[in-house]
């Protein structure tokens, strides 16, 4: 596989080794309009320019996609694209200053759920990096696992499951909470149109998701607590109720964490009651023996460090370990 890089000089190496790198190995088969939209990016020497103004966490691809489909701007036509960034880069540029990716996908509970059902029940979770707070409800959605549905309602969250046979049973969660940095308000409309703003163009599926489970959790808000997952987390967790498995969970959450901190959290969370669920990038951290990994980007499951699974990024695939 080649990585198309620009050989003029006058353009950032980096920021353009990243919108290929975006576009080849995360949107290609995925989203066909970032695809194209990231590799003209990754050639556009004013594009780059202008994103080169800013903190290398705040020129991330997904960030500026989702900031411009915020604003109303187009994201199918490169070149459309091109001229309203920049004629519209002052507004861009602030709200990248002042958001970042935030991505709330409640699919990711159909990963979350054969673990959590096998728990003692019943469980008390804290979610780290929680966002809005959506991966919160595994206990209120229903599943469908191949031709096996569990529960019923909406959202249905679909998953391809290999290796063991689908749980049959939804835990039972007494309470819950999460923690974020910067928690997004179910209930706010703002903050739902940036959660459908992060969705990429073309998965319409994700948005009535996105929608079903807002509806879910606007029923009965969860409680998010504003704080880092390695400093907060103690007295979070110190407020679970007794007489409940206390379960810290977290998914896609590591990589915006600094590697230090990361060992911190996990000194932090081992030393918790209770049981820790990681549905993480593999290289977020370190695992022994973990198998070959598939050729798409796959997440990897673990319970209390062990490693147990692959998982796609939005819950719609996971495969246990033989
Ligand atoms: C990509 S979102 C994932 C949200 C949710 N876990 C999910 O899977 O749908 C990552 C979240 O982690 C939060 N986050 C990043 N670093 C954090 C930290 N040090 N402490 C707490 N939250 C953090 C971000 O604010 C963001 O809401």
């Amino acid at each position: 596989m080649t990585t198309p890089i620009p050989q003029d000089s006058s353009v950032s190496w980096t920021t353009a080794t990243r919108y290929a790198d975006f576009a080849i190995r995360e949107a290609r088969g995925v989203s066909d309009a970032y695809e194209r939209l990231s590799l003209a990016v990754s050639r556009d020497p004013d594009l780059l320019a202008l994103l080169d103004t800013l903190p290398a966490a705040k020129r991330q691809p997904n960030l500026l996609f989702g900031v411009v489909r915020l604003l109303g701007g187009p994201v199918e036509n490169p070149a459309e694209f091109h001229e309203y960034v920049t004629a519209t880069w002052p507004a861009i540029a602030a709200e990248l200053r002042v958001r970042s990716t935030q991505t709330n996908e409640p699919g990711r509970c159909a990963a979350l759920l054969p673990v959590l059902a096998e728990l003692p029940q019943p469980l008390a979770l804290i979610e780290v990096g929680a966002s809005a707070g959506l991966c919160l409800y595994p206990d209120r959605y229903a599943y469908r696992y191949g031709d096996q549905l569990l529960g019923s309602g909406a959202p249905v969250l679909d998953c391809a499951l290999t290796g063991r046979p689908p749980p049959t049973a939804r835990p039972e969660v007494i309470w819950r909470a999460g923690l974020d940095l910067n928690p997004l308000d179910v209930t706010d409309p703002a903050d739902v149109a940036w959660l459908d703003a992060l969705i990429w163009p073309e998965h319409r599926h994700r948005r009535t998701r996105l929608r079903d489970a807002a509806a879910v959790a606007t029923a009965e808000p969860p409680l998010l607590v504003q704080g880092d997952l390695v400093d907060d987390l103690p007295d979070l967790a110190a407020r679970a109720p007794d007489g409940a498995t206390l379960v810290v969970f977290h998914t896609s959450v590591l990589y915006q964490v600094p590697a230090s901190r990361r060992r911190a959290f996990a000194d932090v969370v081992r030393a918790l009651p209770g049981h820790w669920v990681a549905n993480e990038d593999p290289d977020v951290l370190p695992h022994d023996d973990l198998p070959e990994p598939p050729a798409a980007l796959h997440n990897l499951l673990a319970l209390d460090g062990r490693p147990l699974a692959w998982t796609r990024s939005h819950g719609q695939a996971m495969a246990w370990f033989g």
